[in-house]
């Protein structure tokens, strides 16, 4: 029956984690995934979050079925969260609860392709790799703008606005606003006014994939280009996740807002949105998602972790900066300057596929073949050894 089947030939980010794990050399480096680690190299339980889990212990709430669209505290935080505290109204915005943000997409996806047949959507290039796998699988055709320039490593911001300014009206784009995955490269203020004003200008539907709020430099910030899209009454779909702001990745929370700016449209979104998770996966999981309304929903909780999050960032920061200075040290003749520019919890290097195999083959250092690292996987005992294997391979 299943003869015809072929093998699978692997995800490029998560093989790479499973090749890890077999991996038996002692002093192995994981910087291809993105996940936190913290000085000890350890992925952390917030204090925050360990807090709310034992909150949530203490009164268990029986696990019954949520609605298709989540559970209304947990909603209701995150849009304060995505938003702002003077939230757009309900009648203008439908956020359903999601299997962490792949599972926004997914359920985003499938909306549009029902009801905008034939969808395409416009991916920066490069972008994160299973873009490409569930736009795809939801039947879109992926198409990509120019995002990442490798000569000036920043962002080839005249070629992407040119790209867009080409689009047909409707068309769909997918946008990182901030952290830009795996670049780390992110338009600057006065570049997202000016991408923000071409989308509005050309009638284009924003895509905002969320993943990294906090991350680049606060929470506030990093969704000013979502909230001035708001402001300008445009409408727009937006993924967020809390895998890695709240290091809860296996409990797989997200969400997906849908901002529409016409009054009274959001509960046919939102009747739709429901739709589209139940014939996928009927209703989403619970546990997760009472931690996180926990502690978005309580004062003290939520300063805790937002002091939490705020030293992962600066933790990884300075590992930036560590390694680049390293880099610099071992390989003078080279320019390291753009890894202090880059945001979030990627480093791209600019290292090619041959010389990432390197690294991993010869010193256990492993990246992702894009040339892409973790930097977030970096810690006091192991920079060292990564930026002189790095510099090893760079050396040729
Ligand atoms: C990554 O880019 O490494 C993360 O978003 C994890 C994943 O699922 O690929």
């Amino acid at each position: 029956m299943f003869s015809h089947l072929p093998p699978y030939a692997g995800d490029p980010i998560l093989s790479l984690m499973e090749h890890y794990q077999r991996d038996e050399r002692a002093d192995k480096v994981n910087l291809s995934i993105g996940i936190y680690a913290d000085g000890h190299g350890a992925i952390p339980v917030l204090s925050s979050v360990r807090a709310a889990d034992l909150e949530l212990a203490a009164s268990p709430t029986p696990a019954t079925y949520l609605p298709m669209e989540g559970h209304a505290a947990y909603r209701h935080a995150v849009a304060a969260l995505l938003f702002g505290a003077d939230l757009p109204p309900a009648q203008h915005l439908a956020v359903v609860q999601t299997l962490g943000g792949s599972g926004a997409l997914k359920v985003g996806a499938d909306l549009i392709a029902r009801f905008f047949p034939q969808p395409t959507i416009w991916i920066p290039d490069p972008t994160w790799d299973n873009h490409i796998g569930i736009f795809e699988g939801a039947g879109f055709t992926t198409e990509r703008y120019p995002y990442y320039d490798p000569q000036t490593k920043g962002l080839a911001f005249d070629a992407m606005l040119a790209k867009l300014d080409g689009l047909p009206r409707g068309a769909v784009v997918l946008l990182h606003p901030c952290c830009h995955n795996p670049t780390g490269v992110d338009p600057l203020r006065e570049q997202w006014v000016q991408i923000i004003d071409l989308l509005q200008r050309r009638g284009l539907l924003p895509f905002f994939d969320l993943a990294y709020q906090g991350f680049a430099e606060g929470l506030e910030q990093d969704v000013w280009p979502v909230r001035e899209c708001v402001r300008r009454g445009m409408a727009f779909l937006l993924s967020n996740s809390f895998s890695k702001i709240f290091s809860l990745y296996g409990e797989r929370v997200g969400a997906l807002s849908v901002f529409c700016p016409q009054a009274g449209q959001a509960e046919n979104v939102l009747g739709q949105l429901k739709l589209t998770v139940r014939r996928n996966y009927s209703s989403p999981p619970m546990h997760g998602a009472l931690i996180v309304a926990r502690v978005l929903g309580d004062a003290a909780l939520r300063l805790q972790w937002q002091g939490e999050l705020e030293q992962m960032r600066v933790r990884v920061r300075d590992m930036r900066t560590m390694l680049g200075a390293q880099l610099e040290t071992a390989v003078p003749d080279r320019d390291f300057s753009f890894l202090l520019r880059q945001h979030g919890m990627f480093g791209y290097t600019g290292l090619s596929a041959a010389q990432v195999d390197r690294l991993r083959d010869e010193f256990g250092v492993y990246a992702v073949h894009s040339g892409r690292i973790c930097v977030a996987g970096l810690n006091d005992n192991n920079v060292a050894r990564v930026a002189e294997a790095m510099a090893e391979v760079l050396r040729g």
